[in-house]
């Protein structure tokens, strides 16, 4: 740790051994501590001197904003050096890479984003730092509350909240217009507008619908709005059991395969995550799409886009008008229980989750803040005017239930949804129930775990 290395520095200036030269040792030792006492190298500093500090995050949108942040965390600790790992982009295989260090007790890694679901495992697992001695109450209270909750795990907290997300409907409000059409409401109309549109245009470059329906986590991000759009759910907590056999859920999965992929967007759409299905939309080549908040941004950026200014967003549609739910969705930063510098990790974690930091990656790539103050600022406020408005999603969207069984339960989910969304013919009620089953198993351990 860093301030433990101040009286070996001063302790040892190889002056010799004998009886005799020990009180000149010792006077010489004192005037040089004070010496760099004064000069303002005192322990905590010296140490600092070449400290490497490991981060291990995704690339960035704007990686000239994230990398000039990092400089001015270097900046303001001399002799600290941030060294990046840029992990996969996707959730599911960062998760892969950095349970494997944390598995493996890895002390070269200090500080990690970590997805909204990620905390109770990281917590239960002994992987993530406990941070309640320096994320005071006060200081929690300047966040969104979703987040926060997100990151507590039997009474501690785990992380310090980076930005958040929250499923949207984006649309070609240029199209919608043309033909007289309404953002829609409901998931069925937004089948028949696109059909309309479809019909009208006569383009075989334009698809009906984008969104995010690869095997991986942002899957179950997209079909839980479905579900519960529909008034199901993924699984019900209070009898720890799976809810994917239920009629809701499966009548909602049947809903995506058989209308939304199949009549008005393409097979392709099974191997697409978030880049992929915006750069269809972007490229002017889908009429409605599902993505997080920064897609407003990046589909409005005319320098790469060919859709800007040609775009509308509204909360996402339901099976009621007005029934529509978007999954929370959110990055955090953690910090490993194996870092040998937790005190520095807590500055930099800290630093890069500050109002300052949070605000030059909103205006650089409209991720969507998680300190409240940000939302009242007047220059995010004039850059991304939505902002304000998105508040309201951001309290009703619905997290994905928080537990530390969630991986291998994603994983059943994942294969299950992708299996319907794939085969035309799958019976969804003898596959759901298999998939119910499989979860009930990981379900069961984790009752068994929680029993006295
Ligand atoms: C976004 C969300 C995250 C989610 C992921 C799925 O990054 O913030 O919570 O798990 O998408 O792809």
């Amino acid at each position: 740790m860093i301030a433990s290395g101040g009286t070996d520095r001063c302790g040892s200036f190889g002056l010799g051994a004998g009886p005799a030269s020990f009180s000149a040792r010792f006077m010489i030792r004192t005037f040089l501590c004070c010496l760099a006492f004064f000069l303002g190298l005192d322990g905590t500093a010296s140490l600092a001197q070449n400290t490497e500090l490991r981060f291990v995050t995704w690339k960035s949108e704007a990686p000239e904003v994230w990398n000039q942040a990092i400089a001015d965390f270097e900046r303001q600790n001399p002799g600290v050096k941030v060294v990046s790992e840029i992990g996969p982009q996707s959730s599911t295989q960062l998760h892969d890479l950095l349970t494997q260090k944390l598995r493996n007790r890895d002390t070269r890694l200090d500080v990690f984003v970590m997805d909204v679901i990620w905390p109770a495992e990281f917590a239960s697992a002994g992987w993530a730092l406990p941070l309640d001695r320096y994320f005071t109450p006060l200081e929690r209270e300047k966040f969104l509350r979703a987040p926060i909750e997100a990151n507590q795990y039997r009474g501690q907290i785990f992380g310090v909240p980076l930005f958040i997300d929250a499923g949207l409907l984006y649309y070609r409000k240029d199209l919608l217009e043309k033909y007289n059409s309404p953002p829609p409401r409901t998931w069925p109309e937004l089948v028949k507008t696109a059909k309309t549109v479809l019909a009208g245009e006569r383009d075989p470059n334009l698809i009906g619908f984008s969104a995010q329906f690869k095997q991986y986590e942002g899957l179950v991000c997209n079909m839980m709005e479905y579900i519960l759009s529909n008034g199901g759910a993924l699984w019900d907590e209070k009898r720890m059991v799976s809810a994917l056999d239920a009629p809701q859920a499966q009548t909602a999965v049947r809903f995506v395969r058989d209308h939304i992929v199949r009549e008005i967007s393409h097979r392709g759409m099974l191997a697409y995550e978030e880049p992929e299905s915006l750069a269809l939309f972007t490229q002017g080549q889908a009429i409605f799409h599902r993505n997080w908040p920064y897609a407003w941004s990046v589909a409005n950026d005319a320098a790469n886009s060919k859709i800007a200014g040609k775009l509308g967003m509204t909360p996402l549609p339901g099976f009621s008008a007005g029934g529509g739910v978007a999954t929370l969705g959110g990055w955090q930063l953690g910090i490993s229980r194996f870092s040998q510098k937790p005190d520095l990790a807590w500055r930099f974690a800290t630093f890069m989750s500050g109002p300052e930091v949070q605000k030059r990656i909103a205006l650089a790539t409209g991720r969507a803040p998680t300190r409240l103050a940000l939302y009242d600022d007047a220059e995010l406020a004039k850059q991304i005017p939505q902002l304000k408005s998105l508040v309201e999603t951001f309290k009703q969207a619905v997290p994905r239930p928080r537990t530390p069984v969630y991986a291998p339960l994603s994983n059943i989910m994942q294969r299950y949804f992708s299996s319907v969304l794939a085969l035309p013919n799958t019976d969804v009620n003898a596959r759901s129930a298999l998939a119910a089953r499989d979860m009930d198993r990981v379900l069961d351990l984790l009752r068994d775990r929680q029993s006295p």
